[in-house]
């Protein structure tokens, strides 16, 4: 890291994360006290089938007290997948832990994601590297990288890797498809006898990593709070100028918790939720007709302006597209397609592929659309959803149909947008207090994992509304997080995704809400981060997290 740093990151540097009291008085080496063996969440006999080794561990809970762990440890850390705020506090807290276990522990860094673990390519840090990423954002002490690790050579490297270096440890900072692969890895290595065992933690900006015992995944807290600064920015800047709909997309590439937790901060005129969309079968062409009423409506009162919240992962959701998105894979995966080079080419074979009404729905998109649906999907095949410019898609449609209310007189007003893309801002930022401590604990809690001698867990810290001092600390069996999904055809195991509930109280507080902001300008402006101050500014956790845990 350069050596000038930013006046707020050398007074952050010395911010010192809270951790759970349990770790206060002996350190990570405290009593690890064992619950009942635990089952899956679905699909219990196949999933012990898959995971002979690893099925059924029981939950784990840190308890004052001596424990036995008392020799030095080395470890080695991946930070797989997309960038989420607090991922350099994981290592810290990590780092701190297994040196309190003992001053002789190591930690070794793999760079660029899982693909360091197979190639072998590693730091070894001390506590001048360490120091100089101490509550900073990012993922660049080590980098990240979206490589599959679920390949049983692959794993054979691994193993090959850490015993070259005596690293009988490994902590694997992913989403629900990192800790699957983690979760694949821990029982690779029960069955080998390998002698290493393997910890999660749950990140992801998206908060689709939580389940009953992980209350939230380490990132979205800070990415929504950048987001909804902005948001708030924005609609300031709407209600002054008063001649602009803003169409903000957010990120999350599947579930809405961003954007739920956005409009649960902000209060926009509109915000689109991909779950209710799905679960309501809501078209293309009826979710234009709402947010073009709520245009006409604010028209009348003479508002022609506004916010209307998009979530990135919307398109895969609605039903009509959902279809052609899923045939279109499949005839993007066809060898010949890929042997094409010209886009009118592409085209005419994909035209050939579709069945008539994915061919119509296809058809009735804007050109730029089109072709953004047509380009590389990711390494599991998905649709980069980040890529598709849906604010734009729909911005474009609410235009045509107010175009055509226009022409009958059924809409007199003005309607001219602006469109945003809020997703790169906040994967990066600062981690706000509540994400230091809650990685710094969760990282110091995988220390005191596998000091205890265990794997196939992911580090648990919860009880997350309340002040960091009543934070328990423990460990919850990857394998109890598992279910059987079909994914290319196949039934996997993979960790089960947690999209927006909608009989949960945030997405119920927001409907209960949301036709008031249409109308009223009801608009909240959170503001920045703060990360020094009084504690109900720098410590509130999200909006989603209070309204789910109280
Ligand atoms: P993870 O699930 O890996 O944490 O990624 C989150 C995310 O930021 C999504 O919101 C977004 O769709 C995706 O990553 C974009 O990733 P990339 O920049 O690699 O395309």
């Amino acid at each position: 890291m350069s050596h000038h740093v930013s006046p707020l990151q050398k007074a952050r540097a010395n911010y010192q994360p809270k951790l759970p009291k349990v770790f206060a008085s002996s350190g990570p080496n405290v009593v690890a006290s064992a619950g009942a063996p635990t089952q899956s969440v679905a699909d219990a006999e196949a999933i012990q089938k898959l995971f002979p080794n690893s099925y059924g561990l029981p939950v784990i809970t840190f308890e004052a007290g001596a424990g036995t762990a008392t020799k030095a440890l080395s470890v080695g850390v991946i930070l797989s997948g997309g960038q989420a705020p607090g991922g350099h506090n994981v290592i810290a807290g990590l780092y701190d832990g297994l040196k309190k276990l003992s001053p002789a522990s190591e930690l070794y860094g793999f760079l660029g994601g899982p693909g360091g673990l197979v190639d072998n390519e590693y730091v070894k840090f001390d506590d001048v590297h360490i120091a100089a990423y101490r509550n900073t954002g990012g993922f660049d002490i080590i980098g990240s990288g979206r490589t599959k690790l679920e390949k049983e050579d692959q794993f054979a490297k691994v193993i090959e890797n850490c015993k070259k270096l005596g690293i009988t440890g490994l902590v694997v900072v992913g989403g629900d498809d990192s800790n699957t692969n983690a979760c694949m890895l821990a029982e690779y290595c029960a069955r080998e006898k390998t002698g290493v065992s393997v910890v999660g933690c749950p990140k992801t900006i998206d908060g689709d990593l939580k389940n009953e015992w992980i209350e939230a995944s380490f990132g979205f807290d800070t990415a929504s709070k950048v987001y909804g600064e902005l948001i708030g920015n924005i609609q300031r800047d709407a209600n002054s100028a008063k001649k602009y709909w803003h169409f903000i997309k957010l990120m999350g590439r599947s579930a809405s918790h961003i954007a739920l937790e956005a409009a649960l901060q902000t209060h926009p005129n509109v915000a689109l939720i991909s779950e209710e969309v799905e679960a309501k079968q809501l078209t293309l062409r009826s979710i234009v007709q709402s947010i073009a009423t709520v245009v006409k409506t604010r028209s009348k009162a003479g508002k022609n302006f506004g916010v209307v919240l998009v979530p990135e992962g919307l398109i895969e959701f609605i039903p009509e597209l959902k279809i052609m998105i899923s045939e279109l894979n499949d005839a993007m995966s066809d060898a010949y397609f890929n042997s094409l080079k010209d886009d009118d080419d592409k085209h005419q074979f994909i035209a050939k592929k579709l069945s008539a009404p994915s061919a119509q729905a296809f058809s009735t998109l804007p050109h730029d659309i089109q072709r953004q649906l047509m380009m590389d999907r990711d390494p599991h095949g998905n649709v980069q959803v980040s890529r598709i410019e849906s604010e734009k898609l729909l911005i474009d449609l609410v235009g045509d149909l107010l175009n055509e209310w226009k022409a009958n007189g059924d809409f007199k007003g003005k309607f001219s947008a602006q469109n945003h893309f809020f997703g790169y801002e906040g994967r990066c930022a600062a981690p706000s207090n509540f994400d230091a401590d809650y990685c710094y604990g969760l990282g110091y809690t995988a220390a005191a994992l596998l000091g205890a001698g265990k794997t196939g867990y992911l580090s648990s810290v919860r009880n997350l509304t309340k002040s960091a001092d009543s934070w328990v600390a423990g460990g919850i069996p990857l394998t109890m997080m598992m279910n059987l999904e079909r994914r290319h055809g196949k039934d996997k195991p993979v960790i089960k995704k947690a999209l927006v509930e909608l009989d949960g109280k945030p997405f119920q507080t927001f409907a209960a809400k949301r036709e008031g902001w249409a109308v009223n300008d009801d608009y909240h402006y959170p503001g920045p981060i703060q990360y020094f101050g009084p504690s109900e500014v720098c410590d509130r956790p999200t909006e989603t997290i209070l309204l789910e845990r109280s």
